[in-house]
């Protein structure tokens, strides 16, 4: 009895003694928390030094999940050692198991197969997670490699997600996997999930998207969005069809961190006339740090000026963190295929609002109408630095030699 207390006097006494960092990139990012987590939003949370304060405060003690790649409530569950030593709610001494122990064993910091509407796969190997959530309609919300989140998950219009629309109508008829413009900061979506299964390195989603707009919702002063100020097309909020992904954290031919996401668009059913399919398969929203655009040129293997028709590589300005983008243009479009790239601000006056944007994206043009079309396209998406992705390119474009025009 006096030994077994001394174990857990010194263990106790090893974790307070050790210089344990609480906000380390390995179990808090103040952006994704604040994305994540629908209640610090609601306490008006919405600056680094104030999403830091509360997880010490608060978040910690409540079992938050505060980065894509780390949480404490799935961590404990995961290790029946640690469920016994600390309980299912001990999770402050689960964040400082990891930060101590944890990572140092090689544990993983997530349950497999999901949990409370958060579902994670990774490539252990490579220090790559991807997470995606029930609330933003099972759409991709993190990847985090290398400790460091790639993705803006702000609201239901960013993610690492697809989504369609059909010019003229732009927004006013636009099925996006994550949800609708009025889903905001709320905990649901619009968008009906219908089957998720993520295990080892792969996730796999079938959802009925949501309208960017609510059926028939008024849209002023938003040309950008929904052309010439119409209203939405759509006469329900969710879309019909499906919307399905398969995402796999390896590409064939790479060995390299990389993302191989498979996309599966339905088209069918009473769509207004129009005149371009155009399909962003996928669409990906970074944080506001990928502010560099460049193309990658096969023939020379070095990174060149944007164009929108090589292979994309958008990082950080320092070089350190990068994803490149590419996707076989021999696949089914009516026009060639591009890599589209869009920069928006910090509109809303809050540290996580700012986004940079790339998209790959297939067209086709009319259809016959109240017939059933399913459109599949292979993305792949290699992470890591600019050194790293620039030969994860090379690998990757080696690899789909046949499938490169000219
Ligand atoms: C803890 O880590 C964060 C993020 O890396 C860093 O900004 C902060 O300075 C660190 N705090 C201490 C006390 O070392
Ligand atoms: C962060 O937000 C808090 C309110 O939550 C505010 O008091 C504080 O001044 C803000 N800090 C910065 C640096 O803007
Ligand atoms: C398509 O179907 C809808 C209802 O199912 C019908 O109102 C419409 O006339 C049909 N359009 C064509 C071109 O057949």
């Amino acid at each position: 009895m006096t030994w077994l207390c001394a174990v857990v006097f010194a263990v106790a006494v090893s974790f307070t003694g050790a210089a344990v960092n609480l906000t380390s990139p390995e179990v808090f990012n103040p952006i994704f928390y604040m994305s994540t987590n629908v209640e610090v939003l609601r306490h008006g949370i919405r600056n680094t030094s104030s999403a830091e304060q509360h997880w010490l405060h608060h978040g910690m003690d409540m079992g938050l999940m505060a980065c894509g790649s780390f949480h404490s409530a799935q961590y404990l569950r995961r290790y029946p050692d640690l469920e016994k030593a600390y309980g299912l709610h001990g999770y402050r001494q689960a964040v400082e198991h990891y930060l101590t122990t944890g990572l140092h064993e090689h544990r993983l910091g997530y349950l497999e197969g999901g949990y409370a509407g958060h579902w994670t796969v990774s490539d252990a190997k490579h220090r790559i997670f991807l997470g995606a959530a029930a609330r933003m309609g099972a759409s991709v919300v993190s990847l985090v490699w290398n400790n460091y989140e790639f993705i803006n998950s702000w609201d239901h219009g960013r993610e690492l997600q697809m989504a369609m629309n059909f010019l003229p109508h732009g927004g006013c008829y636009n099925p996006t996997e994550a949800g609708g413009q009025a889903d905001s900061q709320k905990s649901i979506t619009k968008t009906h999930i219908q089957s998720v299964h993520a295990s080892g390195n792969t996730l796999t989603t079938k959802v009925l998207p949501a309208f960017w707009f609510r059926a028939a919702h008024p849209v002023t002063g938003d040309g950008r969005r929904c052309h010439n100020g119409k209203s939405a097309m759509n006469t329900v909020d969710t879309y019909r069809y499906p919307f399905s992904k398969k995402v796999t954290l390896e590409c064939p031919g790479v060995t390299q961190p990389c993302l191989h996401f498979w996309s599966s668009f339905t088209i069918a059913g009473d769509i207004p006339s129009w005149t371009t399919l155009q399909m962003e398969a996928p669409t990906g929203y970074l944080t506001g740090d990928f502010t560099v655009f460049r193309s990658y040129d096969h023939s020379s293997g070095h990174l060149v000026a944007y164009n929108h028709v090589k292979p994309m590589v958008v990082s950080t300005p320092d070089d350190r963190y990068a994803m490149g983008i590419f996707s076989s243009p021999k696949q089914d479009t009516d026009q060639y295929m591009y890599y589209g790239k869009f920069q928006f601000p910090n509109r809303f006056k809050y540290v996580g609002a700012a986004t940079n944007k790339w998209n790959v994206v297939f067209r086709k043009h009319t259809l016959p109408a109240n017939s059933t079309h399913v459109f599949n396209y292979d993305t792949y998406m290699c992470v890591g630095s600019v050194h790293d992705v620039t030969a994860c390119m090379k690998s990757l474009l080696h690899a789909h030699q046949s499938e490169l025009i000219g």
